[in-house]
C-alpha cells in the first residue's frame, strides 16, 4: 500500500519537473533537452503514476520483496539516468558513465515489476474488490 502511495507522490513531483522543463524549453527557444523532458514525463509521471495505481489496486503485489526492489531500483536509477541524459543532450559527455549503468538498472527494475505482476496479481483480487464496492459485473 505505502509503495503505491509513494509512487503516486513521486509521479506528481516528476510531472511538475517535466512540465516545468517544457515551459523553460519554450521560453529559451532551446529544445535540446526534449529527450530528457519526454522521458521525465513518460517514465516519471505516466509510468510511476501507473505503478502507484496498480500497487494500490493490488495491495498483495505491493507488499512483496519484488515490489520493494522494483521501487528502490527504479527510483535510484531513474534520476541518475535523467541526469546523465541531460548532460549528454546538452553536449557534455563527462557523465556518460551514468548512461552506461542506470538505464540498464532501470530495465532490470521493470523486469522485476513484470515478474511481480505475473506472480502476485490475481483476477480474484479484482473480483473481491468489485464485490466490496458493490459491483459484481466481472
Ligand atoms: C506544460 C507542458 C509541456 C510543455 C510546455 C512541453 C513542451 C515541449 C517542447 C518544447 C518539446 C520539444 C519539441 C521539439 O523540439 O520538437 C516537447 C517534446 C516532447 N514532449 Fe513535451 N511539453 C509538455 C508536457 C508534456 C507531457 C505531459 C508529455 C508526456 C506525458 C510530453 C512529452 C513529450 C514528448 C514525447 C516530446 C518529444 C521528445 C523528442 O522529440 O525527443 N510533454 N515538449
Amino acid at each position: 500500500m505505502r509503495m503505491g502511495v509513494w509512487f503516486l507522490k513521486l509521479a506528481a513531483l516528476y510531472f511538475l519537473i517535466g512540465v516545468s522543463m517544457g515551459i523553460v524549453m519554450e521560453m529559451m527557444e532551446d529544445h535540446s533537452l526534449a529527450g530528457a523532458h519526454a522521458h521525465i514525463n513518460l517514465l516519471g509521471w505516466a509510468s510511476m503514476g501507473l505503478f502507484g495505481f496498480i500497487y494500490l489496486l493490488f495491495p498483495k503485489a505491493s507488499e512483496t520483496r519484488l515490489a520493494k526492489l522494483h521501487f528502490w531500483l527504479y527510483n535510484v536509477s531513474f534520476p541518475l539516468f535523467m541526469l546523465g541524459l541531460s548532460f549528454f543532450l546538452s553536449g557534455n559527455t563527462s557523465l556518460n558513465v551514468l548512461l552506461m549503468i542506470f538505464p540498464n538498472l532501470l530495465v532490470i527494475s521493470v523486469i522485476l515489476f513484470v515478474i511481480n505482476m505475473f506472480l502476485n496479481v490475481k483476477a480474484e483480487d479484482v473480483t473481491q474488490l468489485l464485490k466490496k464496492s458493490g459491483n459484481t459485473s466481472l
